[in-house]
């Protein structure tokens, strides 16, 4: 049996104006799966995603990730698993007037020693390595670029560059691509599912365009005020559990905006990897 990368048991989080957002929550992830989050606004998705990335610590309920309780271990134990997981925001909280080489190489700051941190601060270390990553977002035009004389979609890129150069054990990811166009989002979804499958490590990524989610993930988990309302292989997602999820919403949303083509779940795309 493969090692269990994410185990929650009935974990809460409530924010500190009192504010539920994530609800007795209990599941696990193995090492190497790829899950999407879906679920409408206001669910809990990014609150899940900081307590999977340690940002934020549970109300309740006992967490592992990567085989460790972030909240019983040392400071150094900590900061080391903290290296091992790389978090993908909606809006990457990137300097705005550092140059996008700066940004991608920081993706391994942690990794390295101070010096070689100070040194690529002055001058970046590995260019053809960050070049390589902005090659696989079709963005590596902008490597000298200031980060501040970018587009939304062009900035997500970058943070996704940033976490593919970082190599974590475990990829954790925002809406990725929220603001960049349709068919880039299919290119940048696939690379972030191609990197986990061929490293074998964990990928969990929420998502607004159910598209995505069903059509690049084995694993899909819908999420409702901050309780898990399914948790089923794309093919078993039927289309009454996505409009019961989305009930609020006026249609499910995808990619393009466009109401998602209802179809049986048998035809839908099939993942390109696994
Ligand atoms: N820092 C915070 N302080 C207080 N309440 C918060 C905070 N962050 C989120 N919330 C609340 O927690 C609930 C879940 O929010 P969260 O951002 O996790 O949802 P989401 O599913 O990511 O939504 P969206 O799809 O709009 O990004 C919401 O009711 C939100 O108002
Ligand atoms: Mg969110």
């Amino acid at each position: 049996m493969k090692p269990v990368s994410i185990k929650l048991d009935q974990v809460s989080l409530v924010h500190a104006n009192g504010q539920r957002a994530v609800n007795n929550i209990s599941c696990e992830i193995g090492s190497g799966e790829r899950v999407a989050i879906i679920g409408p606004s206001g669910a809990g998705k990014t609150t899940l995603l900081r307590v999977l990335a340690t940002a934020l610590r549970p109300s309740s309920g006992e967490i592992r990730i990567l085989g460790k309780d972030p909240w019983r271990v040392s400071r150094t134990a900590l900061r080391e698993l903290r290296c091992r997981i790389g978090m993908v925001h909606q809006a990457p909280p990137i300097p705005p007037r550092q140059r996008v080489v700066t940004a991608v190489l920081a993706g391994r700051l942690g990794h390295w020693p101070l010096w070689k941190g100070l040194a690529s601060l002055a001058y970046p270390v590995d260019i053809a390595g960050a070049r390589r990553m902005l090659a696989r977002m079709e963005i590596a035009d902008k490597l000298f670029e200031r980060c501040d004389r970018l587009s939304g979609g062009q900035m997500q890129r970058v943070g996704v560059a940033r976490i593919l150069y970082q190599q974590p054990d475990l990829l954790l990811t925002d809406e990725p691509v929220s603001a960049v166009d349709p068919a880039l989002s299919d290119r940048v979804i696939g690379e972030l599912n191609r990197e986990a499958s061929e490293r074998g490590v964990t990928l969990v990524a929420s998502l607004h365009a159910v598209d995505l989610a069903l059509h690049w993930f084995p694993r899909i988990i819908g999420i409702r005020n901050g309780e898990i309302a399914f948790d089923l292989p794309p093919v078993r997602v039927t289309d009454a559990m996505l409009k019961d999820l989305y009930a609020s919403e006026s249609t499910v949303p995808t990619q393009g905006n466009e109401p998602l083509a209802m179809q049986p779940a048998g035809v839908r795309r099939k993942p390109l990897c696994s």
